[in-house]
């Protein structure tokens, strides 16, 4: 009996490969280098499965051209699939939930605490022979317990955010979704963005959440706050931010993300001292990385068997 086959964008650690081969032909892309549209198309066509990382489109002629039953995407964010188009196809769909929670936690709170006590622009300063020597007013940032951070969507990870900023002695206030600990505090956005000193996003990319936060959401922020984002890149109008920046009208912002694919963050950024840029690292670790490879070949196996995969979106 011929195997069915499965392609693969992206390189996979050893033990998740050796998993996925055993049920099927595996073809997979052997370079870290994310594929061409062609090249992506090329791969597919055939193949019972994909798995596909947050860099591959995978769009109604890619479903069509492939004919692939299930998308196995190595990511909890799956704005990159035409989800509808996937659905009208009956192919399933499916993320890597639960597995990259607290890693993305940890880099949105390393984040508020960048920001906050000032630490990427104290490496600059360091590394450019500018520090002389302690003094009391060097690089003065601001206090982390005692402020009141602003959850954006309280899902897995918001609650991640909220439970390190609870043992920080931070206040907690939210805005869409559930809390897992009463001490949250929920409220509408625009309360939220008018006390919170630390605003974080925590959505999915949708129609509902693309340039939430605009000019008019920035300007109802405190002129002391920040922003961070570690969800997607287009929830935050790029324009907008660089000119309340800029007018020193909120205190900095922490981006993890950009709009567009592939994400480029505007240059105008990196002029700004009160920002602090990372390249989408948020579930950037090796235990995390491997966790979510396993999740991905979980739902391809379990589709390969005729079962519904667990993580269907
Ligand atoms: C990363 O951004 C993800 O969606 O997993």
């Amino acid at each position: 009996m011929t195997m069915r086959r499965v392609f693969v964008s992206w390189p996979l650690h050893d033990a998740a490969l050796a998993r996925l081969a055993s049920r099927c032909d595996v073809a997979m892309n052997p370079d870290e280098r994310v594929l061409r549209a062609d090249e992506l198309r090329a791969g597919a066509a055939g193949a019972f499965g994909l798995l596909t990382t947050l860099r591959d489109v995978v769009d109604d002629g890619l479903l069509a051209s492939s004919g692939a039953r299930v998308v196995a995407n190595c990511a909890v964010g799956f704005d990159n699939i035409d989800v509808a188009a996937a659905r009208a196809r009956q192919v399933w769909v499916t993320n890597t939930p639960g597995v990259l929670t607290e890693t993305t936690a940890d880099l949105a709170f390393g984040l508020i605490f960048a920001l906050l006590r000032r630490i990427a622009e104290g490496d600059r300063l360091v590394r450019a022979g500018r520090f002389e020597g302690w003094h009391p007013g060097m690089l003065l940032g601001r206090d982390v317990f005692g402020k009141t951070l602003g959850v954006v969507g309280m899902g897995r990870i918001g609650n991640a955010v909220a439970r390190r900023a609870l043992a920080c002695g931070m206040q907690v206030r939210y805005h869409r979704g559930r809390p897992e600990d009463t001490a949250c505090v929920s409220c509408g956005l625009d309360d939220l963005l008018g006390t919170a000193d630390v605003v974080s996003l925590h959505l999915p990319l949708s129609p509902g959440s693309v340039g939430l936060i605009g000019a008019p959401e920035l300007a109802r922020m405190k002129p002391t706050a920040y922003l961070v984002n570690t969800a997607r890149g287009a929830i935050v109008d790029t324009d907008a931010l660089i000119e309340a920046l800029q007018a020193g009208r909120i205190a900095g912002a922490a981006l993890d993300v950009y709009p567009g694919s592939p994400e480029r963050p505007d240059p105008r950024l990196f002029t700004l001292d009160n920002v602090v840029l990372t390249p989408h690292i948020g579930s950037a670790s090796h235990e995390t990385r491997r966790a979510m490879a396993d999740r991905a070949v979980d739902n391809l196996l379990a589709a390969l068997a005729g079962e519904r995969p667990p993580n269907l979106v």
